[in-house]
């Protein structure tokens, strides 16, 4: 590989993450029921998917369904149920066909056996592919996720198994969901609103963030590429100067 082309290599994220946002208005824009707008983001995420697999992304983060979801009317949230086990009794063969890891990350006490019961299954599927990582993060928040870190990490305490002094970021980063990918590298929300809504709060603290007025169910490869142009044109410091980016000393690399 050239020099050129592995600095091209290094600005594509190998890790990203998304907030499907829009299904909703897109559907009410058509005065159609709003689960007629989640279809469509279902399609949406296909596309999403073949993206990633294209373009040499390791792992993608949906967020699906947040904690929060669970609040809205009993016909969405049945009807997105009902999604999410349509895709999941669908889709599975083909991604698994096609190289990819499924997992989901959430508090999975509050769905359904039968769709507890296809999330296991799906998991054990694909648990020896590495092409593409998908995390669906369903029933999921990032409050959630760091409280359950910290409860199992006073478990641990409380039963003598670890100090309080080793309670330090790496134990914690090390029981948030996600713990064995890198942190994403690219975020990305549709529909318009500009905030995190209590997504990846924990593994977003240096991930660049990009936004689009456009809603998930009309998303394209032309919107995605150029949220990885913009991506690769950005210089992330963690922290640091660009200078010492430039010519990193014994300090830095440390
Ligand atoms: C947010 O849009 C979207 C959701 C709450 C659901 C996301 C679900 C999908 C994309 C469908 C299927 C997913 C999988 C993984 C199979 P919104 O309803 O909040 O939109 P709005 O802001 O316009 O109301």
């Amino acid at each position: 590989m050239s020099s050129e082309s592995t600095i091209a290599a290094a600005r594509v994220p190998r890790h990203l993450a998304v907030i499907m946002d829009g299904n909703g208005r897109w559907a009410e824009r058509r005065r159609r029921p709003r689960i007629i707008g989640h279809r469509a983001g279902a399609r949406a995420v296909n596309v999403c998917i073949d993206f990633c697999l294209e373009r040499g992304i390791q792992a993608l983060t949906l967020f699906a369904f947040s904690s929060e979801n669970w609040g809205r009317p009993e016909e969405e949230v049945g009807g997105l149920m009902k999604l999410f086990l349509g895709a999941l009794e669908r889709e599975v063969d083909e991604l698994d066909r096609r190289g990819v890891r499924i997992r989901f990350i959430g508090d999975r006490s509050r769905f359904s056996e039968a769709i507890r019961r296809q999330m296991a299954s799906a998991e054990d599927r694909t648990r020896a592919n590495s092409r593409l990582h998908l995390t669906i993060a369903a029933s999921y928040g990032g409050r959630w996720d760091i409280t359950q870190a910290a409860r199992s990490l006073a478990e641990d305490v409380a039963a003598g198994r670890l100090a309080p002094e080793d309670v330090d970021e790496a134990a914690i980063a090390s029981r948030t969901c996600l713990a064995e990918l890198p942190p994403p590298d690219l975020f990305i929300r549709t529909g318009g609103e500009t905030r995190i809504s209590n997504f990846l709060l924990w593994q977003i603290a240096y991930t660049e963030l990009w936004f689009t007025d456009l809603l998930w169910p009309e998303l394209d490869v032309a919107t995605l590429q150029r949220a990885l142009d913009d991506y690769a044109a950005r210089e992330r410091r963690f922290g640091l100067t660009g200078a010492q980016l430039a010519a990193p000393t014994q300090e830095t690399t440390e």
